[in-house]
């Protein structure tokens, strides 16, 4: 198949190519757009033969569940089956925006979106071109992120194409998105509630307005029920190996002593001989070029990359659990 790339402003996005890219989708078709976080790709949220192409062009397990997305709360009746008082107020706060929550799922949402399990993932994104496109559809739209599974997240058009070219209906190009990690995914289902992934909107927000809220520990053993396949094990990695440490520059010293071709991720990048990248110590801004150099190294035909492990405090955890997941071996 081949996979048309439309161009289109981020801020304000040409009405002819919204129609288009929502005709392919109420047709049946997959189309990536961007969103604030990184890019999504979307097919119709009801129409389960849709939904089937996006585990077939991800190469997704069917056991992970996908993020609906919404464009206005009028839509929310057709996702899910509750909408309690902590749900209102986060949207409230937090929506449009980077914060998924988990709900009762609603009554037309297919099996194949929620891995036939009893809850559905939903959000609202913030990005213009993303809210247009949901509107223009006049539907919600499943949309994982537009990457192969199990590889890096998409932050341009080109990471989507590098990915999925060839296998997806359209491509929507409005240049780079802003934040960079995946949304915040909290499970509302559950008392107390649980944050299943960390992201832009950190705990202590979500905990200012609905109380203290569990944990989901993605490292703890998984004997148990796993409460989102998706959410545990490898993810976001790039093909080339990649290792994380506390201290790297040892590692890289030692690499490049063996004569390794090494990318070295860190904060101060002083050893010669390695391919550097000298990232930001504001962990908003890291989060925003993350997956860009990731993939940027992961097409140098390198040996290994090593990446410095930013610090074990709350604002760095939802880049810690991206880098930590980017260098599980299974
Ligand atoms: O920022 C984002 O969330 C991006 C953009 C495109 O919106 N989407 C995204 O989707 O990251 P995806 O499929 O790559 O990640 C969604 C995560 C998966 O790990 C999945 O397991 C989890 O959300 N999830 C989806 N539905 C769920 C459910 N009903 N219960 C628990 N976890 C769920
Ligand atoms: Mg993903």
């Amino acid at each position: 198949m081949e996979t048309l790339r439309l161009p289109l402003s981020p801020t304000d996005p040409d009405a002819e190519t919204l129609a288009r890219a929502a005709a392919v989708l109420r047709g049946g078709g997959l189309v990536a757009f961007p969103t604030e976080t990184v890019y999504g790709l979307g097919a119709n949220a009801l129409d389960t033969a849709a939904v089937a192409r996006i585990f077939d062009a991800k190469g997704r397990p069917a056991n992970n569940p996908l993020i609906v997305h919404v464009g206005a709360e009028a839509d929310l009746p057709r996702v899910v089956a509750a909408w309690p008082d902590s749900a209102r107020r986060l949207a409230c706060q937090f929506w449009p925006g980077p914060l998924t929550l988990v709900l009762p799922r609603g009554a037309e949402v297919p099996d194949i979106v929620t891995a036939g399990g009893p809850t559905v993932a939903v959000r609202m994104p913030a990005h213009p071109v993303a809210g247009a496109l949901i509107r223009a559809a006049a539907v919600p739209l499943a949309a994982p992120s537009a990457n192969r599974s199990g590889e890096l997240s998409p932050t341009s058009a080109d990471h989507v194409a590098r990915g999925l070219s060839g296998r997806i209906d359209m491509i929507l190009d409005a240049g780079p998105t802003q934040i960079g990690i995946e949304s915040t995914v909290l499970d509302l289902s559950m008392n107390p509630p649980r944050l299943l992934r960390p992201g832009h909107v950190s705990r202590s927000e979500i905990e200012a307005i609905i109380g203290p809220i569990g944990v989901l520990d993605s490292t703890a053993d998984t004997a148990g029920a796993l409460p989102s396949p998706g959410l545990l094990g490898r993810h976001y990695a790039p093909r080339t190996p990649t290792e994380c440490f506390t201290g790297s520059r040892e590692r890289v010293r030692e690499l490049l002593q063996k004569g390794e071709h090494v990318g070295w991720v860190t904060f101060v990048p002083d050893l010669q001989g390695a391919i550097s990248v000298q990232m930001p110590r504001d962990p908003i801004e890291y989060a925003a070029r993350m997956y860009a150099e990731l993939h940027r190294l992961d097409q140098m035909g390198l040996a290994r990359i090593v990446v410095e492990m930013p610090p074990d405090t709350d604002e760095w955890l939802a880049i810690r659990d991206r880098l930590k997941r980017a260098t599980q071996s299974s």
